[in-house]
């Protein structure tokens, strides 16, 4: 069985008395310690199929299993710990808390898990050592995302789920970031999984898989994915 499996899942949304069919019997398969791109253009389900993933949305049909248990079956308290300690969240604004400096922004996350790493560690690991005490409207775009970054994989969580982290950002702090993301997957065996708009990010992947109206359209795997400092854009 596959670290993460994603099996014939339908999401419908019911608006009035339109039914919107965000996924269309989707499935995939994901290995412990993947890097994972998901593209696909708007609309296409990808936000959706994340959501799910994460606990934050319910699938209308279909299953989905990570490590081993079924969490698109989880309710009450497994779902929230399933939320709170398996699962870490990096959004396309950031999301940091503004009148908290970067430490304690990660440290909300340490607050709600059992075996968080030590937040100055953590801090230091994304390379933030001096502004560790400084809020966030005294940081660039990219350190924010760092922050946000940190805040997430503080939680040692099994999956890193990255909803288009680099989308806000120019091309060099985005390459840093994107060299983050790779390196918790490389050296720290986290499960990273990242949406985009930006297909040049691609290569750095273990596998790329393509969303096309609501269904996965295709499943590419790179044997030899590319370090980020080589990626051309
Ligand atoms: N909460 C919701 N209520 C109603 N419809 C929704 C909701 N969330 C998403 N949708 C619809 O489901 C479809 C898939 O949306 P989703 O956000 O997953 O797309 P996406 O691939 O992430 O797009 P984008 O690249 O623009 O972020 C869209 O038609 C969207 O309008
Ligand atoms: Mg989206």
């Amino acid at each position: 069985m596959a670290y993460i499996e994603f099996k014939n899942v339908c999401k419908n949304y019911q608006m009035g008395e339109i039914t919107i069919k965000a996924l269309k019997n989707t499935s995939f398969e994901i290995e412990k310690g993947e890097l994972v791109v998901i593209v696909g253009p708007s609309g296409a389900g990808k936000t959706t199929c994340l959501n799910i993933l994460g606990g934050m949305d319910k699938l209308t049909s279909g299953k989905v299993m990570v490590d081993g248990s079924e969490i698109s079956s989880l309710k009450g308290r497994k779902l929230i710990k399933y939320r709170r300690e398996d699962v870490g969240f990096v959004f396309q604004f950031y999301n940091l808390v503004q009148n908290l400096t970067a430490k304690e922004n990660v440290e909300l996350a340490t607050q709600i898990c059992k075996k968080p790493m030590d937040s100055e560690t953590i801090i230091k690991k994304v390379g933030l050592t001096k502004r560790i005490n400084n809020f966030p409207s005294q940081l660039s775009g990219g350190e924010q995302q760092r922050v946000a970054i940190a805040r997430a994989i503080a939680k040692r969580p099994k999956l890193l789920l990255c909803d288009e982290p680099t989308g806000a950002l120019d091309d060099k702090t985005g390459k840093q970031v994107l060299r983050l993301l790779q390196n918790m997957a490389t050296k720290e065996h986290m499960t990273v999984i990242i949406i985009t708009h930006n297909s040049a990010i691609a290569p750095m992947a273990n596998k790329v898989i393509e969303f096309k109206n609501g269904s996965v359209s295709s499943v590419k795997i790179n044997k030899k994915p590319t370090s980020v400092r080589d990626l051309k854009w």
